[in-house]
C-alpha cells in the first residue's frame, strides 16, 4: 500500500461524500475539500444504511479503489435500527443483562441486514448529572451495573468472533469520562482525580473491552488536563497497556481538530500528530489525518510507523468483519425486509419496554386501572408517536403507535384531550379549559406528560429539569378536581418530579419506551403486566441537589438519623432541602409486595482465597405474581482511602408467585472487596465490612463480616 492509501484507511467521512443524502449528520461540518482520489481511498464511512444503498456505494467504491479494499460502514445504532427499543437509560432500569444482550443482538441483526458493519455503541459512560441530556444513552450511575450491561451490549452486538453476517462490531464510548462534564453542560470540562476515575469511571469501559469490543471511541472532553483524543497516558498507558485493548480507536466527530479550540494544538497538523501519537487510529470527520499525515510522515519516521500501525488495525477490523471475503456481508433488499421490524424483534421491543418502565408511586393501589372506569386521558404526549427518543435515526415516529391508540384497545370508556402543547403559539388557556372540562366528567385522570425526543440526547443540556411549565400548570389544575390522577412521564433523563409526586396518586416512569412502548404502558396500566423496573439513576428533589448519586462518600460530617443532627448546622447538608433524593437508585415498585427477612452469613470471618455466602429470604406477600430485583451492597468500613457508603456488588431479578418465597444467595470473595488505593493499584485489605441488602439502594437489612488475610 502507498502512504496515501494507508492514510486513507485512517479517515472516516460521512455518507453525503458518497452522494447519500439520507446519511445522518451528527456533528459540525468542515469546509475541507476531499479530492476524488482521496475519496477513492477513505477507509470508512458513517451514517449510511439500506441494503441496496450500501451495495451500490460499495460496488462503485471497489471499482475505484486500486487494491479493492472494501469500505467499512459505521453508524449509531444505539437502541435499535428500525425496531426501536427503550433508550439505554431505560434498559438500565430493567437490571436484566440477558435482556440487554438480546436487544443488542436484535439491533445488530437489523443493522447488519441494512449493510451496517459497526455500531457506535455501547456508551459505557457513568452518569450522575441529569442536566446532561446525554444521560439517556448511558445505563446509569453505577460502575457495577454499567459494566454488566456494557458487556451484554458487546456480546449481543458482536456474537462470536470473527463477526458473522448477522452481527456488527461494537464501539465502546466515549473514552473516557464523557459523562462527567462540569455543570452538566455538553462538551464541557471534565476534571477528576485519576483515583476517582479508576475507581468509578473506568470499570464499565474495562468490562466492555474485556468482552472484546473491536472499537473504542475517544471522548470530546479533557481528562487529567489533556483532550482525550490526544491523551497519551489515557490511551497508550491505560487503554492499550493496562486494559489490553488492541482494536481500533476512533475519534469522535471532529474531536481531533477540536484540540485546537481546547488550546493544545496550533493547527490541524499538530492536532493530527498528537492524536496519532496517543493511539487514535481513525479520524472521524475532522480531516486532520487526511490533510496532514502525509506531510508529517515525510519528515517524521515515528509518524510513518504509527500510520502503519493504525492502518494495520483498520485492515484487521475489516478482516474480522469478513469484508475481504464478502464486501457486502451477504446483504440483499429481500433479506433486509425480512429481518427489519420482524415479529420477533417487535415482541422483544415490547418485553424490553415492559421491563424498563418504573412504577414510582402507587397510592392505595390506584393502579392497575379497572377497565370499567371512565378515563380522562390527557396530554399531548399521549397522542404522538414521539416515544422513540433520541438516537433512533431510522425509527419512524409517524408510524409509531400512540399511547392513546394503544389504550383505546383496552379501555373502552376513554376520552381524550391534549391539555397542553409543545407549540408555544397554541392557546394554552383553551387547551387547559377543554382538558379540565373533560376530566370533570370521568372517574380517573391519566395524565401523560414529558419531553420531546430532542429534549434528551446529545447537545440538550438543561438547567431546569422540571416538566415544561405548561404541563405542570395543567397538572396543578387537574389536582384541584380531587379525582384520582395517574401521571405517566415520558423522558430521557431523570427529572425533578417533586410536584408531580405531590399532585399524583400514581406515577409511572415510561422513559422513551420505543416502538412498542405504548402497548407496554397500556398493559401495565391495565394490570396485564406487573411493573418491575428499578431506577439506575437517582431522581433528585431539585436541580440544586445535582450531582446526586447513592454511592457517595460519608464525609467528615455526615448527617445521621440521630435527633441531635436536626439542629446541628455544621453537617454536610443543605438548609433548604434534605440530602435524600426523591427516588433513590434501585427504586421501583410492583403491584405485588415483597418482604425480606433472615439475612445470614455462612461465616462471619473469612480469609484470602476463601468465600462466604450470604443468604436472605424473599417473600411475595401479595395476591399476584411479581418480579423484583434484590440488590446486595457492601460498605468497607475502614480503608486506605475513603469508601462509598455502599456499593452495589450483586443483584438478582426474582420472580415469585403470589404468597411464595425463596432464599437468595450472594457468594462474597475478595474480588468484591477490592478497591483502588491511594497509589492507584487495586487490591483488597483486611477489615470489617457491612453487607446490606434490599429492593433499592435504601436497603432494609444489614450485617457485618471480617476479612482477615
Ligand atoms: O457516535 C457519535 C458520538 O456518540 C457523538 N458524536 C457523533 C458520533 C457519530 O455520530
Amino acid at each position: 500500500m502507498t502512504l496515501e492509501e494507508k492514510i486513507g484507511q485512517l479517515q472516516q467521512i460521512s455518507g453525503d461524500f458518497f452522494g447519500d443524502d439520507g446519511s445522518s449528520v451528527t456533528g459540525p461540518l468542515s469546509s475541507y475539500q476531499v479530492s476524488k482520489k482521496q475519496l477513492n481511498n477513505v477507509g470508512s464511512v458513517l451514517g449510511i444504511s439500506g441494503a441496496d444503498n450500501v451495495i451500490k456505494i460499495q460496488k462503485e467504491y471497489l471499482t475505484n479503489n486500486r487494491l479493492h479494499i472494501p469500505l467499512v460502514f459505521m453508524a449509531d445504532i444505539i437502541h435499535g435500527y428500525k425496531t426501536i427499543f427503550p433508550i439505554p437509560l431505560a434498559l438500565g432500569a430493567s437490571w436484566n443483562p440477558e435482556l440487554v444482550k438480546k436487544v443488542a443482538a436484535a439491533s445488530a441483526a437489523e443493522a447488519a441486514a441494512a449493510g451496517i458493519d459497526v455500531t457506535f455503541s455501547p456508551m459505557a459512560d457513568l452518569v450522575r448529572d441529569p442536566r446532561w441530556g446525554r444521560v439517556m444513552e448511558s445505563t446509569g450511575e453505577d460502575p457495577y451495573l454499567n459494566g454488566m450491561l456494557a458487556e451484554s451490549f458487546v456480546d449481543g452486538y458482536q456474537g462470536e468472533l470473527p463477526i458473522d453476517q448477522t452481527h456488527v462490531a461494537a464501539t465502546v464510548k466515549h473514552f473516557a469520562a464523557y459523562g462527567a462534564p462540569e455543570a452538566g453542560r455538553e462538551y464541557n470540562t471534565v476534571d477528576m482525580s485519576e483515583w476517582r476515575f479508576r475507581e468509578q469511571y473506568l470499570p464499565a469501559y474495562q468490562k466492555a473491552v474485556e468482552a472484546k469490543a473491536l472499537l473504542v471511541m475517544t471522548s470530546f472532553n479533557i481528562l487529567f488536563g489533556v483532550p482525550a483524543t490526544g491523551n497519551n497516558h489515557l490511551m497508550r498507558q491505560i487503554l492499550r497497556k493496562e486494559l489490553g485493548f488492541s482494536g481500533v480507536l476512533i475519534s469522535d466527530w471532529n474531536a481531533i481538530n477540536e484540540m485546537i479550540d481546547h488550546g493544545v494544538a496550533n493547527d490541524a497538523s499538530q492536532a493530527a500528530a498528537k492524536a496519532i501519537k496517543a493511539g487514535t487510529d481513525i479520524d472521524m470527520m475532522s480531516f486532520a489525518f487526511l490533510g496532514s499525515l502525509e506531510k508529517l510522515a515525510a519528515t517524521n519516521v515515528e509518524i510513518k510507523r504509527l500510520i502503519d500501525e493504525s492502518a494495520t488495525r483498520v485492515l484487521q477490523l475489516k478482516e474480522t468483519l469478513g469484508l475481504f471475503e464478502d464486501p457486502y456481508r451477504g446483504i440483499s433488499a429481500e433479506k433486509e425486509a425480512k429481518v427489519v421490524l420482524s415479529k420477533k424483534h417487535l415482541d422483544l421491543a415490547k418485553k424490553a419496554a415492559e421491563e424498563s418502565i418504573v412504577l414510582l408511586k402507587n397510592r392505595q393501589h390506584i393502579l392497575p386501572v379497572n377497565s370499567e372506569k371512565s378515563i380522562a386521558l390527557i396530554g399531548a404526549k399521549a397522542d404522538t408517536g414521539d416515544l422513540l427518543g433520541n438516537w433512533s435515526w431510522k425509527g419512524d415516529v409517524s408510524t409509531t403507535r400512540t399511547i392513546r391508540a394503544a389504550m383505546a384497545t383496552h379501555f373502552s370508556n376513554l376520552a381524550f384531550e391534549n391539555g397542553y402543547s409543545f407549540d408555544p403559539s397554541d392557546n394554552e388557556t383553551d387547551l387547559k379549559k377543554k382538558a379540565i372540562a373533560l376530566a370533570k366528567k370521568q372517574d380517573v385522570i391519566i395524565y401523560v406528560a414529558g419531553l420531546t425526543a430532542s429534549q434528551s440526547g446529545e447537545a440538550s443540556s438543561m438547567t431546569d429539569i422540571r416538566l415544561p411549565k405548561m404541563q405542570l400548570d395543567l397538572l396543578t389544575e387537574l389536582a384541584k378536581l380531587r379525582k384520582p390522577i395517574v401521571t405517566i412521564v415520558i423522558t430521557g433523563r431523570p427529572l425533578d418530579l417533586t410536584v408531580v409526586d405531590q399532585l399524583s396518586d400514581a406515577v409511572l416512569l415510561a422513559w422513551f419506551p420505543g416502538t412498542l412502548g405504548a402497548a407496554a404502558i397500556t398493559d401495565i396500566l391495565s394490570g396485564l403486566v406487573n411493573p418491575s423496573g428499578k431506577l439506575s439513576m437517582t431522581f433528585p428533589r431539585s436541580v440544586g441537589q445535582v450531582p446526586i448519586y447513592y454511592n457517595h462518600y460519608n464525609t467528615g460530617r455526615p448527617v445521621t438519623t440521630s435527633p441531635s443532627d436536626k439542629n446541628n448546622i455544621y453537617l454536610s447538608k443543605y438548609i433548604d432541602s434534605s440530602n435524600d433524593p426523591l427516588y433513590p437508585f434501585g427504586f421501583g415498585l410492583s403491584y405485588a409486595n415483597f418482604t425480606l427477612k433472615g439475612l445470614k452469613l455462612s461465616n462471619k470471618v473469612f480469609g484470602a482465597g476463601e468465600t462466604i455466602t450470604a443468604s436472605v429470604n424473599v417473600k411475595n406477600d401479595s395476591k399476584i405474581t411479581g418480579t423484583t430485583t434484590l440488590q446486595w451492597y457492601i460498605h468497607d468500613l475502614t480503608a486506605d482511602v475513603v469508601r462509598p457508603i455502599k456499593e452495589l456488588k450483586h443483584f438478582q431479578r426474582i420472580q415469585l408467585a403470589a404468597g411464595s418465597e425463596k432464599t437468595a444467595y450472594f457468594k462474597i470473595s475478595t474480588q468484591e472487596l477490592s478497591y483502588i488505593h491511594s497509589d492507584l493499584t487495586r487490591s483488597s485489605d483486611e477489615g470489617f465490612f457491612n453487607l446490606l441488602v434490599g429492593f433499592s439502594s435504601e436497603t432494609q437489612l444489614e450485617t457485618t463480616f471480617l476479612f482477615k488475610n
